[in-house]
């Protein structure tokens, strides 16, 4: 089979409400609720039946618009090309929009995301934004999340 990225739709809800890292933050609704507002994209990878995570780009983040955010690949599936091929989707659609970069925010001790966005050519832009609410887990539980996550941008005009 192969990795498979599209919309999140509505029949997807109640296997996506299954895999949620944190339930109680019931972020799978939040998120289809603001899709389909058309507040943010919100994406998911598939491959064949199984679903291997999902991520979104929020088109209202403020002054670093739009932003790749919440990428999360179900630890069972990781490793398999999912991240990356997430993040390519989610790029493209941002180009098919016009938007000329995407941003990200990223915790400075996350050893798996920071090779991923360097390999696709994002690049830390020197700012840092203040996180109160770490939504995703993006360390190793025996590691204190970091109070200020790195931005990082990708040009999607470079090439
Ligand atoms: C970061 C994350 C999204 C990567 O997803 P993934 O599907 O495993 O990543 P991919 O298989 O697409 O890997 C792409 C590249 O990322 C990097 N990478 C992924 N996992 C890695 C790890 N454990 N250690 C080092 N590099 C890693 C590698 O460069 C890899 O390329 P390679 O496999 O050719 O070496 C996933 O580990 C995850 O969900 N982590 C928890 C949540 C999180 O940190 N989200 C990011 C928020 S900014």
């Amino acid at each position: 089979m192969s990795i498979v990225v599209r919309a999140v739709e509505e029949a997807d809800l109640p296997a996506l409400r299954e895999l949620q890292a944190r339930p109680e933050l019931e972020l799978v609704d939040s998120h289809y609720r603001a899709h389909a507002a058309g507040e943010l994209i919100f994406a998911v990878a598939v491959d064949g039946d199984e679903m291997l995570g999902t991520a979104l780009l929020d088109l209202d983040a403020g002054q670093w618009t739009p932003e790749l955010r919440n990428m999360y690949v179900y630890p069972s599936a990781r490793r398999r090309g999912a991240g990356r091929a997430l993040s390519r989707w989610i790029e493209q659609y941002a180009g098919s929009k016009g938007f000329k970069e995407v941003y990200l925010a990223v915790d400075p001790g996350n050893e798996k995301a920071i090779p991923l966005y360097v390999s696709l050519e994002y690049h830390p832009i020197g700012e840092h934004i203040l996180v109160d609410e770490h939504e995703v887990l993006q360390v190793p539980k025996n590691v204190r999340p970091s109070t200020h996550y790195a931005v990082y941008k990708k040009s999607l005009t470079a090439h």
